[in-house]
Order: C-alpha cells, then structure tokens, then sequence
C-alpha cells in the first residue's frame, strides 16, 4: 500500500512538470494550428521564403522591390537590413497590407558584436572565458535587438584545423571540448532565458555541418570525412549548441557523405532531429539549394524538393521553395505535411520570439538611441579585446612598454581604423573604431611621443590588396614606391626608443571566401620587418590577423610578438592596454600555429599513427614526418604567455584507478612565479592508451582560467568522472572503454605534467 502510495504520487509529479512543460507549447501549437487552417497552399510557402533585404532604404520600403512579394504574403522574413525605420517600415506592410497579417522574421549577421564590436570569434575563444563570452552575445543581443533584429546568424562552430580557410576567424578553433562549451555560451548569451523578451534574440547555429574541414582549406570546397571524426571531432560543438537550445540551425555549403548538407536528409533529420531532438527550424545557407544545381544533384525543382525532404524549413535568397514546390506537390515528389512541417517550425520561431504578440516588439526607437553602442558596452569589449591577445613571444622583457621616450609606431595596420572590427561587422560603423595609434596616443597622453609612419602597403600586389580590403576597408593604397615608404619609416624609427610594428592581415584576408595558400605575413610588410630589425631598436610586432600564420622566420628574429586577431571597435585602447602593462596578457591560442603551411592541417590532438617518432627525435627514416620540417607546431595549441610566469607542481591524484560511476580528482598547484598579478589557464588533457578504435594522443577535458598574484599559489584540481572518458566507437555508440589512461596537466597542450591512471 504504501509501495502504491509513492508510485502514484510519483505519478502525479511526472504528470504536473510535463503539464508544466507542455502547457506554452500546446498553447503555440494551437496558435499555430489554427493559424495553418487559414494559409493557403501559397502563403505557407511564402513563409519558407528568406529573400535579401535589397535595397530598401528609410520611407522607402513600400516601393522597394520586396514590398509587393510581402504584400502577397511571399516573404516569410528579411535579414541583413539595418535600423528601426527600416524595419519598422517593413513590418508595417506585412502585419497590415498581407491578408494574414502574418509578422516577418528580421535576420543578421551579427557575429561578433553588432555596432560595439567584440573581437572576432577565433580571438574571443582564446580567452577561454565563458562567461566573457556569453557577456559578448548578451550585449550583441541587446544592441541588435534594440535595432529591430530578433535573429542572429550564430554562433559558427565550425571546427577548423586548416588555417588556409579563411573562416577560421569566425570559429572558435580546433578542439571540441571548448567548441562546445563557447557554442553553449553563445546561445545562452543570445537567447536568454525567455526568448520573447524584447533584448534576446533567436540564435542560429552554423554551418551544420563540417564546413571547416574542405578540402585544402579552399572555400566552399568538397568536405569528406568518416563518421567517427565526424561524431567525436566535429559535430560536439553543434549538438553542445542544440542541447543549449539554439533555436535555429543554419546548413552548410559543403557536402557531408556525398550529399550536400541542404539534401542530406540523414543529416537534417536522422543526426539533428532525431538523434539529437532539435526542434527548432533549418534554414539554408545564401542560395545553398540553387547551388545543389551545380553540385551535380538536379534542376531547381528537383533540388528545392530534395532539400525540403531533407528537413530544410526555410530557403536563403534563392526562392527555389517560393517558385518550384507547388508543382513538385503536384506531381507527388514531395507531401503536403512537408510544407505544412517546414512552416510549421517557421510560425514556431515567430511566436516564441513574441512576434504574432506585437510585430514591433524590437523596434523601440528609445532603445535604439540609449542601448547601441554606449559606454558601458566598449568598456566591456575593451576588457573583453585584452583578454583575446595571445603574447607569442617576449624575450629579454621588451614588453611591457614604458610610457616614456619616443615610440614608432610602423606599419600599414597602425592607423587603420575600418580594419579593426575585423571581418562580419555588418552593423559597425567602422571611422568609430578605434586605430593603434590612437590607441596609443590615448594611453601615453603627454608622457611620451608617438611618431607613425605607415613604412610600407599591404602588399606589393595591388590586385591582391584591393581584393584584401574589400567592403570599405580600404588601407588607402599608397601609390609612393616602396623605397620611398621604408625610408619615411626607418626616419621615424632613428628618432624612436622602442620600435612597435602593426603588421600582418588586413581584416578582409580572413572571413568568407578568403582563402589562402600563403600564410605568411606579405613580402613588403616582412622587409619593412627586416629592416626594422636591423636599426638594432627592440621591435615589437603587434600581429593583426584572422588565422593562424607561420611565423617561423618572425619567432627567430623578433624580440615580442602580441597577436591582436582583430580586436573589435575598442581595438587600439584595448592593444594599449596590454602593451604598457595596464592588462597582464592571458590568451591562449585555440589554433595551432604551424612552422609553415606545408604542416597544415596541424591540430594537438591527432592520433598516433602506427609509425611514430622516438621520444626527442625530428626526424627518423621510414616513421611518420617530413624530411625538411619537424612535426612540431610553432606555437602549441593552448599556448600564450603572461608577463609573469607560472610553475606547476607534480600532479596529485586521488587514487590510481577510477571505477564506472565513481570519479577521481587530480591536482596541481601553480604558483606565480614573476613578478605582476596574471591569469593562467590551467588545462586538463586526457589520452586513452587502448581502444577499440584509435584514439587522439591527447584530448581537452577540462580547464580552469585562474588570478594569481605575484607570488600566490593556488591548487586547481579537476574531478575526472568516466562520461569524461567516452567516445563514439565503431558502432557510433558513446561509450567509455576500461583500461589505461594518461592524465596530463599544463600551461598548453605540448608543456604538461603526466600522471597514470585506470578505469576500471
Ligand atoms: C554565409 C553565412 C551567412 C549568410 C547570410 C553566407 O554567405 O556563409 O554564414 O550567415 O551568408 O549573410
């Protein structure tokens, strides 16, 4: 009796948290519901349809080109277009010219910040702080969404271990572990935790899937991999991103298995929905089901119909939903109940973001004037930008910089304010970003001078720098020779006591579409470097750049080396910042940087081979490696120093084997062994000696970003569980294996402590 007490008790909690947990949606699928009885066949597709903004401009939506398709209720959202008016006006005529009335969806890119501009995504991630990072989308949410946008296209988290691909910026790295983790910071910082309030916005996890492996690092290029990578290397940050709850999933250009990602069917239902149990909608990459066309997959019905049966819900720009689909209905290649799911899930978005409640619930004028762009907002980025700098180098403490003397500051990225956002800043305005030289005029003020010379162009290939700096981020070309340049430059630098050289990428070499083959600093820019050098001065290389570079020639010569990425709107305060010491450098990078690009694809946790060389050999005959390189990065993925120093301990485990169930500890302590107050990223790596399939030779498992002043110690200690251990194996089961496991504790992924333990 009492047995039957507990279980209908029991009963009666099931039964209320579902209640609890169903009682909204039933609401919306009601809503909905009885919304779809009154669509026609052609307005349930025109909500599939995501067409460009165009050209509409302020007063002048209803004679724009896409006002009579809303009209007719042929748009089922716009994106990219920017301002309350604008949006506004938009909205106006389908919530009052349609016949349904039915709100538009308004969609941008907004990736790393909207008008204050955080750094790009592959910098934020080496800052390794989540919270930063969900700070970051939480205020580009606010600022967009004060803007009338409720739709981000983000997080990317596309994993990327080819640095030739130039949308490595725009990820957050090579490892999954931390993807995933950043991909769930993301989403939380976008969407909140009530996506109907009007300052959180839909999030949009892309490109689903693998976009960051194509082939030879060449954009939009074929992507074939087995589904064990794809499982255990390259899908956790996107399912990370889903289980967080991001409301929307964005497909990839590339194919995954022979099929690609728009058609995949066993990818957008079998992998997203059913395995993972997304339930939010799909859109597809700009024109991404025309270009199945050229894929080789069919004509734009048969392709439209592909995508749709795959689980695409809406389509990007190329209306092949809006112009094939009624037909294909009609000759039975696809059902009513896949038009009907698609916009479904689309209405779904709507009324969850509060849009069928008020059309105009992100378009307030008064937030758009107090919320955008504000002080509170670029303080945050500028803390935020210092926490992304990686110091790769700093030898005979050239740095911290003093704010006396005279410093040059050299080079074609010091005074170049449109580069800084760095690329996808849609919404920044870019003469409101702050250049390095003002950067560090603000910081030194009248204590010391700052002479500036530009000292060279971007490269000597004017078409390559024209095609660098593309969507107004020109460097202004200078037309004088480059002799005549360099020695303007080497005037400044006689004057100087301290040379600071901005060198490297401008912010359009990276980003979609930006691939390259040569990823070394350009030809000019690296003689103006040598010849730098050789005035005997300490130089300082602040490195612009949106990937990774081989630096190998660099890292020989050059006493400092800071790696800014590109550091957002707040930019040149922020590398003041760091530079004269105000902010002690933490970053560490999330890419390993190669010695030279034949190296790449190079990434910390790549297996064994069966081959592999001795212990403190570079090269040996017939064992895995190249005759003229060693198989060694340049700089380790987890690397960056401090201008302190930290030593860490033996590690200390609790015991020698952990049982299923049961956990084990282990721990370090680190002390700052210099002289400043700094911040260290203690980080855990994991290798399962046996498996049954092969495993990496080192994964990241856990890390703790730690303050220590000069001086201090601290114990970091990391519980080590078995659901840390498991991967997908042969059979695509997630399990972990019993045997023996190597622990490693350290300051990056090449410099650890070991310790040995079992799972039993
Ligand atoms: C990019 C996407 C982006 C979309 C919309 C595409 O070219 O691949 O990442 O969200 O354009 O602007």
């Amino acid at each position: 009796m009492k047995f039957f007490k507990a279980y209908v008790f029991l009963l009666m909690i099931i039964a209320a948290s579902a209640e609890a947990q169903t009682a909204p949606d039933a609401k919306m699928n009601q809503f909905v519901s009885s919304l779809m009885q009154k669509m026609t066949l052609d307005e349930k597709l025109g909500q599939l349809n995501l067409p460009g903004a165009g050209d509409i401009t302020t007063g002048q939506a209803s004679s724009s080109g896409i006002a009579q398709k809303i009209e007719e209720g042929k748009v089922g959202g716009l994106f990219n277009i920017k301002s309350v008016e604008k949006i506004r006006d938009v909205q106006k005529i389908a919530v009052e010219k349609s016949r349904l009335k039915i709100p538009l969806i308004f969609g941008m890119d907004v990736i790393h910040g909207y008008q204050t501009v955080f750094p790009i995504p592959l910098g934020l991630s080496c800052s390794w702080d989540m919270q930063l990072i969900e700070r970051s989308a939480r205020i580009a949410a606010i600022e967009a969404s004060a803007d009338g946008i409720c739709w981000t296209f983000s997080p990317m988290v596309d994993i990327s271990r080819d640095a030739r691909w130039g949308r490595a910026s725009e990820g957050s790295g090579e490892d999954p572990y931390l993807g995933s983790l950043i991909a769930k910071a993301m989403v939380k910082g976008y969407q909140g935790d009530d996506l109907s309030k009007n300052n959180t916005i839909l999030a949009c996890v892309k490109h689903f899937a693998l976009y960051g492996a194509v082939e030879a690092g060449r954009e939009y290029n074929t992507t074939d991999m087995s589904r064990l990578r794809m499982y255990n290397e390259y899908f956790p940050p996107y399912k990370a991103a889903v289980d967080a709850g991001a409301g929307s999933v964005m497909t990839s250009f590339n194919e995954v298995d022979g099929i690609p990602s728009s058609a995949n069917k066993w990818l957008m239902t079998d992998v997203l929905r059913k395995q993972w149990g997304f339930k939010g909608m799909v859109v597809t990459d700009y024109t991404a089901i025309n270009e199945l066309i050229d894929h080789g997959l069919g004509d734009l019905k048969t392709v439209s119909a592909l995508a749709l049966k795959a689980g695409v819900d809406m389509d990007m720009v190329g209306e092949g939903f809006l112009t094939t689909l009624k037909q294909s209905l009609k000759e039975g290649k696809i059902t009513q109940q896949q038009i009907d799911m698609a916009c479904r899930r689309i209405l779904e978005a709507k009324y969850k973001l509060g849009l069928f409640e008020d059309p105009y619930r992100y378009c307030n004028e008064q937030r758009s004037k107090t919320e955008i762009f504000t002080a509170a907002h670029r303080k945050e980025a500028r803390e935020t930008a210092a926490q992304s700098f990686v110091l790769l180098k700093n030898e005979n403490r050239v740095l911290p910089l003093k704010k006396n003397g005279t410093i040059a500051l050299i080079g074609p990225l010091a005074n170049a304010a449109e580069n800084m956002p760095g690329t996808w800043s849609v919404a920044a305005d870019f003469k409101k970003a702050i250049p390095l030289l003002s950067g560090l005029k603000n910081a030194v003020g009248t204590g010391a001078k700052v002479l500036y010379a530009k000292g060279s162009n971007l490269t000597a290939d004017s078409a390559l720098e024209e095609r660098s700096t593309m969507f107004g981020k020109s460097l202004g070309r200078d037309n004088r020779s480059a002799e005549v340049l360099l020695k303007e430059a080497l005037a400044a630098a006689s004057q100087s006591d301290v040379i600071v050289a901005a060198l490297g990428e401008a912010s359009e070499m990276s980003g979609e579409s930006s691939s390259r083959t040569d990823i070394e600093i350009p030809d000019v820019q690296k003689e103006l470097l040598q010849a730098l050098l050789k005035t005997g001065k300490p130089v300082v290389l602040v490195l612009f750049t949106g990937r990774p570079l081989a630096l190998k020639w660099e890292n020989d010569h050059v006493p400092a080396i800071l790696n800014v990425w590109f550091g957002g709107s707040e930019a040149g305060d922020a590398i003041a910042d760091v530079l004269f010491g105000g902010v002690n450098p933490s970053g560490k990078l999330t890419m390993t940087f190669p010695q030279n690009v034949g190296q790449v694809p190079l990434f910390y946790n790549h297996k064994n081979t069966g081959r592999p060389l001795a212990e403190g050999q570079w090269f040996q005959k017939f064992r895995s490696n190249y005759l003229d390189v060693s198989n060694d990065p340049l700089y380790p993925f987890g690397y960056g120093l401090s201008y302190t120093s930290f030593s860490y301990s033996d590690i200390k485990l609790s015991g020698n084997a952990v049982k299923k169930g049961g956990t084990i500890t282990a721990s370090v302590t680190v002390t700052n062994a210099g002289t400043a107050e700094g911040k260290e990223t203690v980080q855990l790596y994991i290798r399962d000696l046996v498996g049954s399939i092969t495993r990496p030779v080192k994964e990241l498992k856990g890390f703790q970003k730690i303050s220590l002043k000069a001086g201090e110690s601290k114990v970091v200690t990391f519980n080590i569980t078995e659901n840390d251990l498991k991967f997908y194996n042969s059979d695509l089961k997630f399990a972990a294996e019993p045997g023996d496991f190597k622990l490693f504790i350290g300051t990056n992924s090449r410099d650890v402590k070991e310790a040995d333990f079992k799972l039993l």
